[in-house]
């Protein structure tokens, strides 16, 4: 890649999706960056719709490109054979099985289906493949003891997405309130629950030292992705500023990629970092609700900084 930026997943399903998911997979090749496509589910079960997700992969041959299934899914009796398809229908580069507990409490029609058979599940599957499972969050953040678990087990590949960006509690509000579902009021009195991105960059960063880490959830420019890369992070994602300039066009979308890696490249002149590594390693200083955060999480700057110290 040439330059530590991704799309996360995001769409497919409906011709209008498969044409944001070529705008965005022509601006990544472009740009030398990676990208994810939504979940694959539908492609899955309704065959007519996988050229509106290959079709990332043909408008993108060389760049990193990321397949994309539900942990429900796995609970609901995907396995190797649905996984798979999923990696070979856009000749994946690694496959992210996004975790949304949170979502599905809320969603009027969801159905919270989260046991430790997902892990039993996933450690089995990924046994049985050939390219990296990433672990992903929605949007509320993966936790010390989420990220542990996962690492114990094996899994070295995590995407944080963080609390502070779309916000899924807060879609399935609105959702129910139109559908005047009960759950509505439950759902605004949780939505800021969650992990906050740079909070869950850093729990992740200490719980899988020599994990591939990316950072996302509420990431909206360079500057926040520098920030993320300081925090732990190997590179920065973010989905809805992607997908609002993706609708836009193709034009909006490479202005707001070139601006984005002008952003990265100030942020590591300004700091003195001639390398990414550099900026990983660069001065923190954390100060208000992140240093309350770490502390009431038994987190110390000293840890942090002996971890930061030692990444490559
Ligand atoms: C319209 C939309 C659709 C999404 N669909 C998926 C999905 O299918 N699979 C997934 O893992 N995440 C999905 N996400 C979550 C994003 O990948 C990302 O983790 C989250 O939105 C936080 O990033 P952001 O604040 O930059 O949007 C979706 C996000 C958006 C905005």
């Amino acid at each position: 890649m040439s330059a530590p930026i991704i799309v996360t997943g995001m769409t497919g399903g409906t011709p209008e999706l498969g044409r944001l998911n070529q705008v965005i997979a022509e601006a990544v090749e472009e740009f030398g960056l990676g990208m994810g496509v939504g979940s694959q589910r539908i492609a899955i079960e309704k065959q007519e719709t996988r050229e509106t997700f290959s079709i990332a992969r043909k408008s993108a041959p060389n760049a990193p490109i990321i397949a994309n299934i539900g942990a429900p899914q796995l609970m609901k009796g995907y396995g190797v054979k649905e996984v798979m398809d999923a990696i070979n229908m856009i000749e994946a580069d690694a496959i992210a099985i996004h975790l949304n507990p949170a979502q599905e409490v809320f969603q009027p029609e969801g159905e919270p289906d989260y046991s430790m058979d997902i892990l039993y599940k996933l450690k089995d599957i990924s046994r049985s493949l050939d390219v990296p499972v990433i672990i992903k969050e929605t949007g509320s953040g993966l936790s010390m003891e989420v990220v542990s678990l996962f690492y114990s087990n094996g899994f070295k590949y995590f995407d944080v997405s963080g609390q502070g960006g779309t916000s899924w509690i807060s879609v399935e509000m609105f959702r129910g309130e139109r559908k005047n579902n009960w759950k509505t009021e439950s759902a605004k009195l949780f939505l800021d629950w969650g992990n906050p991105t740079a909070a869950s960059i850093i729990e992740a960063r200490i719980s899988a030292t020599d994990a591939f880490i990316i950072g996302s959830g509420g990431i909206r420019n360079g500057l926040d992705i520098a920030k993320a890369i300081a925090l732990g992070a190997d590179i920065g994602g973010f989905a809805l500023p992607a997908l609002k300039a993706a609708i836009s066009g193709k034009e909006a979308l490479r202005e707001f990629f070139r601006k984005t890696i002008f952003e990265i490249k100030a942020a590591m002149f300004l700091s003195g970092s001639k390398s990414l590594n550099d900026l990983a390693k660069a001065p923190l200083v954390i100060t208000g609700t992140l240093r309350e955060w770490l502390e009431s999480r038994g987190i110390s700057l000293s840890t942090l900084e002996s971890v930061r110290k030692r990444r490559t």
